[in-house]
């Protein structure tokens, strides 16, 4: 197991938070902040914030994320956002199958397959989330569940191709809750991603994968749970509306190596 093998990505998701005034706000406070970090640092923003979020970022090191993407080209998809439509934004990373959309938006496996596919062919690197309920967890399904949504939501893309992907394990019990994942459980449950992609296309471009950590994850935890060997860096909700915060999670995946 080799850490060097792969990149940190810490990656914030906003959620449906901010106005374009309050993105160009806190992006302008968050550049000088985390200008040295040694680490990918992404925003994922709400669609509308988009363009204010890569003006205001343009020259920095943070890259620019959307929070969904549709898996049809064009048509009639009333409220959609095609993978064509975010290209063209300037948009590099876009999360898929996050577990709020699973829940509320019925978002499934195959679903996030689709969507999957449809970023990677417009060039975008999708944020694939996975991640079990807590019924999931005390009924001692979490590794079936994690392999299972691993495998699904990669079906038909190649090696060559997950290159381009980031996967984030984040727990479902975990987000918004301030019920962090401890290190330990947070690295077992992104060791049984790695060993899904593993068995799905061999150890060794398992090794070079990023996975994230993701739910409840802040200043005060995170140099913990990136310390674990199978931690990439994570995908921030609460914390990466305020820059201070979201800069010590920067840090701190900076310092591990
Ligand atoms: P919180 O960090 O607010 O728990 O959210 C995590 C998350 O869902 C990131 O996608």
């Amino acid at each position: 197991m080799n850490k060097t093998l792969r990149k940190a990505v810490i990656a914030g998701n906003w959620k449906m938070n901010m106005t374009p005034s309050q993105t160009t706000a806190l992006i302008n406070e968050m550049k000088p902040l985390v200008a040295d970090a040694d680490c990918e640092v992404v925003l994922c923003v709400p669609f509308v914030d988009i363009a204010a979020a890569i003006e205001a970022a343009k020259g920095s090191n943070i890259k620019i994320g959307a929070e969904n993407v549709h898996f049809k080209a064009s048509g009639a998809f009333t409220g959609e956002i095609s993978a064509d439509m975010l290209k063209e934004t300037g948009v590099e990373y876009v999360v898929v199958g996050h577990s709020e959309r699973r829940q509320y938006f019925g978002e499934t496996d195959q679903t996030v397959n689709l969507r999957s596919l449809a970023a990677i062919k417009a060039g975008l690197k999708p944020i694939i989330c996975v991640g079990e309920t807590l019924e999931q967890r005390e009924l001692g399904y979490t590794e079936t569940l994690l392999k299972y949504q691993t495998k699904m939501a990669l079906t038909n893309v190649s090696a060559e191709e997950l290159k381009n992907v980031v996967i984030a394990y984040e727990p479902v019990w975990a987000i918004g809750t301030g019920v962090t994942a401890t290190a330990d459980q947070a690295d077992e449950g992104n060791g049984y991603v790695r060993a899904a992609i593993a068995e799905a296309y061999g150890a060794d471009v398992a090794e070079t994968v990023t996975i994230q950590y993701g739910g409840s994850m802040n200043a005060a935890n995170a140099a913990e749970l990136v310390s674990k060997v199978n931690v990439d860096g994570g995908l921030i909700g609460g914390a990466s509306l305020k820059a201070a915060d979201f800069s010590i999670i920067v840090k701190a995946a900076s310092e591990q190596k």
